[in-house]
C-alpha cells in the first residue's frame, strides 16, 4: 500500500444525505442500532493494498449510511496493517465524525510470538487492544470481540478480561466471534452476571454455511444478544463474478488469501441456479445473498468485504428489495440441496 503519496487527494466533506438511505437494526436487547450492511476491513486493507482505493471504499460507506467498520489485530497483510492504514485514513477523514462511527476490533488468532500472543488470556487481550488502539489512532473502540474460542484458558478469565477491557475505557462494547452455541450462551451468562452484557457475537453466515441455524441464532435470539453475519458472499462465491471462470484479481486468483479455487469450483453447480433465482426477483446474486440473510430479524448486520466502491454500492443496493414469497424461499432451498 502506497502510504506516503496523497497528491491529488481532495479533503472529504461527506454526503449531508447520508442517513437517507440506510436502515438500522437495533443489535439485541442494547441501545446500539447497526446499520444492515456493515464494512470489514479483513481484505483489501493491507500493506500490500492499494491506499487510496481503500480511502474511496470507506468515504464511499460512510456516505451511504453504513457507520460500522469492522477491523481485527491481525487483518492485512501483514498483521496489524489494515488497523494502521484505517488509523491514517481515519485521522485524515474521520476524526470530526468519531461520534458518528461504529468502530470493532478482536483479538484471539495468533499475533505475536510467544505464549503471550494468542488465544484468550486476559494478558493477551488487553495488551493486544492497547496495540490496536494505537495503529488505529483511537482513544477507544465501540465493539471489542473475542476472535474465536481458547480451549485452554477458563471462559471466566475471558469474559473477566472483556468486563474489564469495558470498564478501563477501552472499548463499549464487548462481544464473542466464531463461539459454537452453547459456549455462546455460558459466554453471555458469565458477561450478564459481571455486569457487562455481550453486545453481539459475529459468525460466518451465508447460503452455503449455515452452521448458525442449528442452535447459535435462537441462544442468540433468546437471550438479546445481536447477530452480525460475516462473509455474507462466501468470499464473492455468491457472485456473479466466477460464473465464467476465475477472473484475475479476485480473491480466488489471489495467494495469501482463505478462498480456493477448488471451492468455487465445487459449488459452481449451486452458484448457477441462484443465480436463475435472483435473475427472477430483479436482483443479482451477491444483492439477493445479502438480502436473504436479513429476512431473519435476528440477523442484526451483514459484513461485507469489497474490493471496490462499485461492489459497496452494488452490495447497498441490497436493501431495496428484502422481501422473499415462500416460493423463492423454497427454490432457493432447492437448489441449495
Ligand atoms: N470473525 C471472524 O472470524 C471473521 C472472519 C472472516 C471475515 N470477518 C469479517 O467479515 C468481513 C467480510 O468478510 P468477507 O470479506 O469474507 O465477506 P464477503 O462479502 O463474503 O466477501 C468479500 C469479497 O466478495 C467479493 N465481492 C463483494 N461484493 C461483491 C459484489 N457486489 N459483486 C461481486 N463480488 C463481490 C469481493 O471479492 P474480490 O476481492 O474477488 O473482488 C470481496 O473482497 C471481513 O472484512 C471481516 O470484517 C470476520
Amino acid at each position: 500500500m502506497q502510504i506516503n503519496d496523497k497528491s491529488g487527494i481532495q479533503s472529504y466533506t461527506p454526503n449531508p444525505q447520508r442517513y437517507g438511505d440506510m436502515s438500522y437494526r437495533r443489535c439485541g436487547n442494547s441501545g446500539i442500532q447497526l446499520p444492515l450492511i456493515s464494512l470489514g476491513l479483513w481484505h483489501n486493507f493491507g500493506h500490500a493494498d492499494d491506499l487510496l482505493k481503500g480511502q474511496q471504499i470507506l468515504r464511499k460507506a460512510f456516505d451511504l449510511g453504513i457507520v460500522h467498520f469492522d477491523l481485527a489485530n491481525n487483518y492485512g497483510p501483514p498483521y496489524g496493517s489494515a488497523e494502521t492504514n484505517f488509523g491514517r485514513l481515519f485521522r485524515d477523514d474521520f476524526v470530526p465524525y468519531r461520534d458518528e462511527l461504529f468502530i470493532s476490533s478482536k483479538a484471539g488468532y495468533d499475533m505475536w510470538p510467544g505464549p503471550y500472543g494468542n488465544l484468550g488470556s486476559r494478558k493477551y487481550l488487553v495488551s493486544s487492544l492497547d496495540q490496536s488502539l494505537q495503529r488505529m489512532n483511537l482513544d477507544y473502540v465501540d465493539l471489542f470481540y473475542h476472535h474465536r474460542p481458547d480451549p485452554d484458558t477458563p471462559l471466566e478469565e475471558t469474559m473477566q478480561a472483556l468486563d474489564f477491557i469495558v470498564r478501563s475505557g477501552r472499548a463499549l462494547y464487548v462481544g464473542i466471534s466464531n463461539y459454537p452455541a452453547e459456549l455462546a450462551k455460558k459466554a453471555i451468562g458469565i458477561l450478564n452476571e459481571l455486569g457487562t452484557p455481550c453486545l453481539i457475537h459475529q459468525a460466518r453466515y451465508n447460503m452455503f454455511d449455515r452452521w448458525v441455524e442449528d442452535g447459535l441464532l435462537d441462544v442468540l435470539g433468546d437471550s438479546g444478544v445481536g447477530c452480525i453475519a460475516f462473509s455474507p458472499l462466501a468470499q464473492g462465491m455468491l457472485s456473479d463474478k466466477y460464473l465464467n471462470g476465475i477472473p484475475e484479481g479476485s480473491r480466488a486468483a489471489k495467494s495469501m488469501t482463505y478462498l480456493e479455487k477448488e471451492t468455487v469450483a465445487s459449488q459452481l453447480g449451486k452458484i448457477k441456479k441462484l443465480h436463475s433465482i435472483a435473475k427472477e426477483r430483479e436482483q443479482t446474486l451477491s444483492e439477493m445473498a445479502i438480502s436473504w440473510l436479513l429476512k431473519d430479524q435476528r440477523v442484526t448486520s451483514v459484513l461485507v468485504g469489497v474490493s471496490s466502491v462499485q461492489q459497496l454500492e452494488k452490495n447497498a443496493h441490497s436493501l431495496t428489495n428484502l422481501k422473499f414469497s415462500n416460493k423463492e424461499v423454497a427454490e432457493i432451498e432447492n437448489a441449495l440441496r
